[in-house]
């Protein structure tokens, strides 16, 4: 089963979870920083306060100290919930007053301010605060060391809730953007998914134009395209079926016909009328070869033959007397004078010889073919007034009457009570390659207005390109 494109979603989230994630531990060191800090800053101040209440726990007899605590005090002052408290207290000449005699004994200066410091005590880690603290009047001498320390456990506490407190809300953050954006994505894909069904489904002979109703504004012009790609292969799968169609037609009857001389040639026992009938079928071969080499020439001059085009520089002066030339036995034949009116120049265009000379030839044997018996040819060469290489053909024969000029380049398409053999290819052809090569044709009636002149009229080389008016 299709589902909404997991690429884009992916893509999506990795672009929004990777820089909040990046952001995430950012803020997290941040806030164990800052609420480390809080609960030392906290904390240290009330490991302060107890030694500050030990000290008032301490009598002076006369000059020397000693510390008087009940248990009830000491229970007060150093019972915790969740930590254990330890103390220690030292007179000036070293002598222990009161407390844990297990704790760690640092030097201190007795004009240092208290120090606090990390340390451990009965295997323990703690925090441990040490000062010497004044007992006599007016804050005076004598001094004794006091010694707090106090386990972590509050302080740890603290810190992870206050990162907890930081970190928390910005993961469910975190979570609802991770579900709006797959949510969100999935039905902004929806239509794509839609429009992926509607083109899946559909027959391979199915060209007609997607429905882009429903189809997101970014891919409008992606679905543009693809029904306009559609319409054109719907146009050349139109073309191509008309075109087999048409030469199935084409070919039918004579090839019926040939099967039907053979059939009687066959039969026939005079080898006089056997000859008869093998010259017929020799005709009726050639009218086919004819056809199926014009049908070949059509699907080879067909308008996706652009790529496989030769063209090179011509000149189509000195090509077109050269195919002239060709002709001039069949001209005589039927008695025409085939005239060559050259432009005194070369003319130079770019086209492929080949099919050039079958454009040529293709008009030459019409202007024989239907121009009267003893009638003229003309093929001229010359160049228009705008610079571009012109080929006219004109012949003396019967005028094609205005309603039929279009129609004769059409395929199979021969005008009524046309007399001379023929399939109705040559001027398809004829348009072909005149489109392969990007040239214009046009039919009008011959300048003197007898008969007919077929022009080809070649693009200029080397047009400079058109630049703003
Ligand atoms: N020079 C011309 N003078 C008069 N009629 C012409 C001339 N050229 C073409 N035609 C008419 O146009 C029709 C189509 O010409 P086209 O060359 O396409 O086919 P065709 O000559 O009949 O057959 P094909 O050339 O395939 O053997 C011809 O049948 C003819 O009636
Ligand atoms: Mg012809």
């Amino acid at each position: 089963m299709w589902r909404p494109e997991p690429r884009l979603q992916r893509k999506l989230l990795a672009w929004l979870l990777g820089p909040l994630a990046v952001l995430l531990v950012l803020d997290s060191a941040a806030g164990y920083w800052q609420s480390v800090r809080l609960s030392t800053l906290a904390y240290d101040r009330a490991l302060y306060e107890v030694a500050r209440e030990i000290v008032l726990h301490m009598k002076l007899d006369g000059d020397k100290p000693r510390l008087e605590m009940s248990e009830a005090a000491a229970n007060v002052l150093l019972l915790d919930q969740e930590d254990r408290l330890f103390y220690r207290v030292v007179s000036e000449d070293g002598q222990l007053l009161g407390g844990n005699t297990d704790m760690p004994a640092p030097k201190v200066d007795k004009a240092a301010k208290p120090y606090f410091h990390a340390g451990e005590v009965q295997g323990e880690p703690v925090r441990m605060m040490v000062a010497w603290m004044p007992l006599g009047a007016d804050a005076g001498p004598p001094l004794v060391l006091v010694q707090v320390a106090e386990t972590l456990n509050k302080r740890s506490r603290f810190t992870w809730e206050m990162v907890a407190s930081v970190v928390l809300p910005q993961l469910l953050l975190i979570v609802m953007a991770t579900l709006v954006v797959w949510f969100g994505v999935s039905r902004g894909l929806a239509p794509l998914q839609r429009l992926r069904r509607a083109v899946s489904d559909r027959s391979h002979l199915d060209l007609s134009p997607i429905d882009t109703h429903d189809v997101p504004g970014e891919v409008r012009p992606l679905v543009d395209e693809v029904n306009e790609l559609m319409a054109r292969l719907g146009r050349t799968f139109d073309f191509q079926n008309r075109f087999v169609a048409d030469a199935a037609h084409q070919l039918k009857t004579p090839v019926s016909g040939l099967k039907a001389q053979i059939e009687l040639a066959l039969r026939e026992n005079d080898l006089q009328r056997v000859r008869h009938s093998l010259a017929q079928l020799y005709i009726s071969a050639d009218r086919l070869s004819r056809l199926v080499r014009q049908l070949l020439s059509l699907a080879r001059n067909e308008p996706g033959a652009l790529d496989s085009m030769q063209l090179q520089p011509l000149d189509l002066n000195a090509h077109a007397l050269e195919v002239s030339m060709d002709w001039v036995p069949q001209a005589l034949k039927r008695d025409i004078d085939l005239g060559f009116e050259g432009a005194g120049q070369a003319l130079m265009i770019d086209a492929d010889p080949d099919r050039l000379r079958e454009l040529v030839n293709n008009l030459i044997d019409n202007a024989i073919r239907y121009s009267q018996q003893g009638g003229r040819v003309t093929v001229r060469a010359s160049q228009t007034a705008e610079g571009q290489c012109q080929l006219a053909i004109s012949d003396d024969g019967p005028s094609i009457p205005v309603a039929e000029r279009p129609r004769v380049f059409e395929r199979f398409h021969r005008m009524l009570g046309t007399q001379e053999d023929g399939s109705g290819l040559g001027l398809a052809i004829v348009s072909e390659i005149a489109t392969l090569h990007g040239a214009r044709i046009t039919l009008e009636e011959d300048t003197d207005g007898v008969g007919n002149t077929f022009s080809v009229i070649f693009p200029l080389r080397h047009a400079p390109p058109a630049g703003p008016l």
